[in-house]
């Protein structure tokens, strides 16, 4: 994670959305063919597009009052069990036709595209009912189709405990194994499935039946893991294989070893940690476990209502001792590969797509030293210029 190779006055040549050849510019290999279309970056540095692997972006309503509620000390999952949290966004998701989740997800679509992020992750899971997580994740479908950003999608149904099934958690998972999880497949919504295993919403068994299920039907796994209470959905993680865990405050070092020789991805989400007030995850001992650590934001409406990839690079900077380089690759090529999409992207190398950034900077060490603050200037996805910051 610590090597970036560094090219100074450097050369990117694309053929229509894939990178052929990068490399200093004065060995670039003549071009034959039709006079290329040049783009001159002035000097400025030049990065990979962001892979934002873990996003709640598709959803009702608004929850500024809760924000208010923690910031006076009020805990997240109190807000939770009280009724509020996760199942207030429900109510109002459930209540969100088609068109309105489109056209309150897309004005945050473009905010992410300006501030770098080329490919997103985002998850279902504040419908819970059949109809209203399909709505959600053809919600996404269409996203994908009708702007630059590429769009992951995941099926989140164990997000939380629905009123139709309070204080039956196990039949919620009953349910959803049943009824939903086939149409989702059916219907190739999505590539992954992720679940809340947290203490008080899905506990280990349930979280466990619920992944296994999911991995026989194809889907690849995510959990969010150990963030409130230690209760093993690290170690889960590593005994299924999972792609990623995501969050992690508070999960167990030994956990954390079984992950790294299992080979899963420890996405850390540190602008949920600040916005929690809780400890932010230890990505340096991840790092040195031999962990690859991938940053995202973690955008939704509740525990985390920020797309600022600014300021995640900023608290890993200054808050969870990554270096630099650690920062870049955990935003780029490690979180492409928490999406199984490290092969075609996250690194500028002849064969992957041409998502790259310039920065209004001349080094990659901006993203972090200018804290909270957008440093990218131009965005190229797939090869064509789609945000230019005046
Ligand atoms: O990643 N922890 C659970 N899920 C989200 C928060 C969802 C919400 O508060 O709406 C998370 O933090
Ligand atoms: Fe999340």
């Amino acid at each position: 994670m610590n090597s970036v190779r560094l090219v100074a006055d450097a050369a990117i040549a694309i053929d229509v959305e894939t990178i052929v050849w990068a490399g200093p510019a004065s060995e670039l290999p003549r071009i034959d063919g039709t006079a290329p279309e040049v783009v001159d970056a002035g000097g400025r540095a030049v990065t990979p597009g962001f892979v934002d692997s873990h996003t709640h972006f598709v959803f009702g309503g608004y929850r500024d009052e809760e924000f208010l509620w923690r910031a006076s000390g009020v805990p997240y999952m109190e807000i939770h069990s009280r009724g509020g949290g996760i199942a207030n966004t429900v109510r109002a998701t459930r209540a969100s036709n088609l068109e309105q989740l489109l056209s309150t997800a897309t004005p945050r679509l473009e905010r992410m595209l300006e501030l770098g992020v080329t490919t997103v992750e985002s998850k279902s899971g504040y419908g819970l009912d059949l109809e209203t997580e399909l709505r959600q994740l053809e919600a996404m479908r269409i996203l994908d189709a009708r702007q630059p950003v590429d769009i992951v999608s995941t099926y989140m149904g164990p997000h939380s405990i629905p009123p139709e099934f309070k204080g039956n958690p196990s039949g919620y998972i009953n349910f959803i194994i049943s009824e939903v999880l086939p149409r989702v497949q059916e219907k190739k919504l999505a590539r992954f499935c992720d679940i809340f295993c947290e203490s008080g919403v899905f506990e280990l068994e349930d979280s466990k039946r619920f992944l296994v299920a999911a991995k026989a039907a194809g889907f690849r796994l995510k959990l969010h893991a150990d963030e409130i209470v230690r209760i093993g959905g690290a170690g889960l993680a590593a005994e299924l294989e999972a792609m990623s865990a995501d969050h992690l405050l508070k999960a167990s070092p030994e956990d954390l070893a079984a992950m790294a020789k299992a080979g899963v991805i420890a996405t850390c989400l540190p602008i949920t940690a600040f916005s929690l007030r809780e400890p932010y995850a230890d990505a340096r001992s991840m790092i040195d476990l031999g962990l690859a650590v991938a940053m995202a934001s973690d955008f939704n409406p509740g525990s985390c209502y920020s797309q600022s990839i600014p300021l995640a690079a900023a608290l890993g900077a200054l808050y969870m001792n990554m270096s630099m380089e650690e920062i870049l690759t955990s935003l780029t090529l490690n979180g492409a590969a928490a999406l199984g999409l490290a092969a075609d992207r996250g690194s500028i190398e002849p064969g992957k797509l041409a998502d790259i950034l310039i920065l209004d900077a001349p080094s990659y060490r901006h993203l972090a030293y200018n804290v909270g603050m957008n440093v990218v200037q131009t965005v190229i996805k797939r090869g064509k210029i789609v945000s230019v910051r005046s």
